[in-house]
């Protein structure tokens, strides 16, 4: 009994001040959740493209300097935010999350993190999407400072897998989280500009990348030609682009993924087991995706709650 005791002893005390936890906001904001998920459905019902967007804004958040809403933030004086720098193409739906933050603001000023509602909005618009559900540990702080040069931290489309493990291994994401992950692929959106490595010139000997099915390489140079001026065109990452399922890594294992990145996942054979698992298993990619998103959003940051998400305290 006194074992128990004091077990139950430590493992309280190891959850105060820094851990996340799920229960975080029941007695300060027991509402948050319902609030979060009320702005992203209702986004998502005039806006197919936010489930994707909200989804990706996670991944840039967790990213560079931890789930910490840097990604939020807006250019300011002489400082070029992350939101503002060269791979924030395709960032978007950046007013969802302030919909979210002014509804839990009205029923909980100053408790609520930027962070923990865009992790929240990240896992909501998975769900709305047809994708599983997980309860998202909460806690998080904002950080005070988001600077585009950083965007250079993100992984980049032509990485190949040393690099995607590298970049995920520095973060504590493991090869599994590489791959589970990817899975966002499912939802959203691409511009030429990330893959026309893989389909113009895309080495001495070849003009496509040769591990790409023909007629798919062939039916994105037709989108994509080569002095595109055409802003907005590109293709949709895979070919049910609303819904949140497993057809990425079956369209992957078919040669039919957008980016370098994509393809390299079946460059070991660890990672094309996995890739080959989740095709055949919608069930086994959830259960992979809800772990690692969960991992992912563990790795925190900052300093602050936030009072309006686009800008740190104080500054106005
Ligand atoms: C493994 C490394 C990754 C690379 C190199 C990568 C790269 C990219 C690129 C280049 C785009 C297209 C941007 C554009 O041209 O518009 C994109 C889109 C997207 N990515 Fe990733 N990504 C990675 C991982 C992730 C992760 C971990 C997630 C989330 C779990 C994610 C979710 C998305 C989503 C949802 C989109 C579509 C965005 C939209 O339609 O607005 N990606 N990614
Ligand atoms: C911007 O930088 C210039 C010179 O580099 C400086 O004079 C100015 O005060 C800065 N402005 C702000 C808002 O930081
Ligand atoms: C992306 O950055 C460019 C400047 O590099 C900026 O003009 C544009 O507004 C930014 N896009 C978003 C969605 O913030
Ligand atoms: C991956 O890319 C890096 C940087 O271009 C390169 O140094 C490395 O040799 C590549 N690794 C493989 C296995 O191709």
């Amino acid at each position: 009994m006194a074992a128990l005791i004091s077990s139950l002893l430590i493992l309280s005390l190891v959850h105060v001040g820094h851990a996340l936890s799920v229960n975080y906001y029941a007695k300060t904001c027991p509402h948050v959740e319902t609030a979060v998920t009320k702005a992203v459905k209702k986004a998502m019902a005039n806006d197919r493209t936010a489930s994707a967007a909200l989804l990706r804004m996670h991944f840039h958040d967790c990213f560079i300097r931890g789930c910490d809403g840097s990604v939020l933030l807006n250019s300011e004086g002489n400082n070029t935010a992350e939101k503002d720098g060269p791979p924030n193409i395709s960032l978007h739906a950046f007013y969802v999350i302030d919909n979210a933050k002014k509804a839990v603001e009205a029923a909980c000023p100053g408790v609520v993190s930027c962070a923990d509602i865009l992790a929240l909005a990240a896992r909501d618009a998975v769900v709305l999407s047809g994708g599983p559900t997980w309860e998202v540990p909460k806690g998080r702080l904002d950080g005070r400072v988001s600077k585009a040069s950083e965007t250079k931290q993100l992984p980049a489309p032509t990485f190949n897998f040393s690099q995607l493990k590298q970049s995920f291994s520095q973060r504590g994401l493991c090869t599994e989280d590489l791959v589970a992950l990817s899975g966002g692929h499912t939802l959203g959106f691409s511009h030429c500009s990330s893959f026309q490595n893989r389909i113009h010139n895309f080495d001495a000997s070849h003009d496509l990348d040769p591990s790409m099915n023909p007629s798919f390489a062939a039916s994105l140079q037709k989108v994509c030609p080569t002095h595109n001026k055409v802003k907005n065109a590109g293709s949709t990452m895979d070919s049910t682009t609303t819904t949140f399922d497993n057809v990425y890594y079956k369209l992957l294992l078919q040669g039919k993924s957008l980016f370098s990145s994509d393809q390299a996942l079946l460059t070991h054979p660890k990672t094309k087991g996995l890739v080959s698992k989740f095709a055949s298993s919608q069930e086994a990619f959830n259960e992979a995706f809800v772990r690692s998103m969960i991992k992912m959003s563990e790795i925190t940051g900052g300093q602050e709650v936030r009072l309006d998400c686009r800008v740190v305290n104080g500054q106005r």
